[in-house]
């Protein structure tokens, strides 16, 4: 692919196919990893394309906590369901896909003089909660494609005890969503065995 400085994006795109098959068609929710370590800079990388993601009044709640230390690891790990532990053991990066609750808090960034927009969601902690869990789990999806566009592997994982890893691992307000395993691919993977059906469009879409 051709380095560009692009303000804009062009009038007419199409993603290469080796791109489509590395972000789409051919990544798998990965199940091994090689054993490269994965480093801060690449996912401040990753970080720097999901952000651009659109959420809702651009509220931005997604966080993420990078289980660096080997106590901030064993955290994730106790707190995984016993059937995700051996897999996500074994990736070089554990992560975990987090919502903030106070993300109005960043309103000069998120919404630089939009009047009200703070109080309007500290007035209102249900529908922020809402909002909160909702656009996290719309970036989960930006920051997986985010992080496979870096050349990175991930799989998520949805099984673990989100009570308890609150308690342990998350900062103030930050409340854990998702578990990620990141490494780079690792060839012969996959453990997961043959790739589950995916829905197609005549099933999936409907013009009216
Ligand atoms: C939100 C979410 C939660 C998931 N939770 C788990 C999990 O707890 N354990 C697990 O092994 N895989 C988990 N997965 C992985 C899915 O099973 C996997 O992405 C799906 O089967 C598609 O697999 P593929 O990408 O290899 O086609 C989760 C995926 C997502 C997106």
């Amino acid at each position: 692919m051709t380095t560009t400085n692009l303000s804009a994006p062009p009038a007419t795109f199409t993603l290469d196919p080796v791109a489509r098959a590395a972000l789409f068609t051919e990544a798998r929710s990965a199940t091994a990893f090689d054993h490269r370590p994965v480093d801060g800079d690449v996912i401040t990388r990753a970080w720097d394309l999901a952000k651009w993601g659109p959420t809702s009044n651009n509220t931005q709640p997604l966080r993420l906590v990078i289980a660096r230390s080997e106590e901030a690891r064993a955290a994730v790990l106790d707190a995984a369901m016993p059937g995700n532990r051996p897999r996500l053991a074994q990736a070089p990066l554990i992560a975990v896909v987090a919502r903030d609750d106070r993300f109005h808090d960043h309103h000069e960034i998120v919404a630089p003089g939009m009047a009200g927009f703070h109080e309007r969601f500290e007035a209102n902690p249900q529908m922020r909660a809402g909002l909160a869990h909702s656009g996290t789990m719309l970036g989960l999806g930006y920051v997986i494609v985010a992080l496979r566009a870096e050349g990175l592997a991930v799989r998520p994982y949805g099984g673990f005890d989100r009570t308890a890893l609150d308690a342990s691992l998350m900062p103030a307000h930050w409340g854990a969503e998702v578990l990620l395993g990141v490494g780079y691919p690792a060839p012969g993977d996959h453990g997961a065995g043959e790739r589950r059906g995916r829905i197609d469009a005549a099933t999936g879409v409907r013009e009216l």
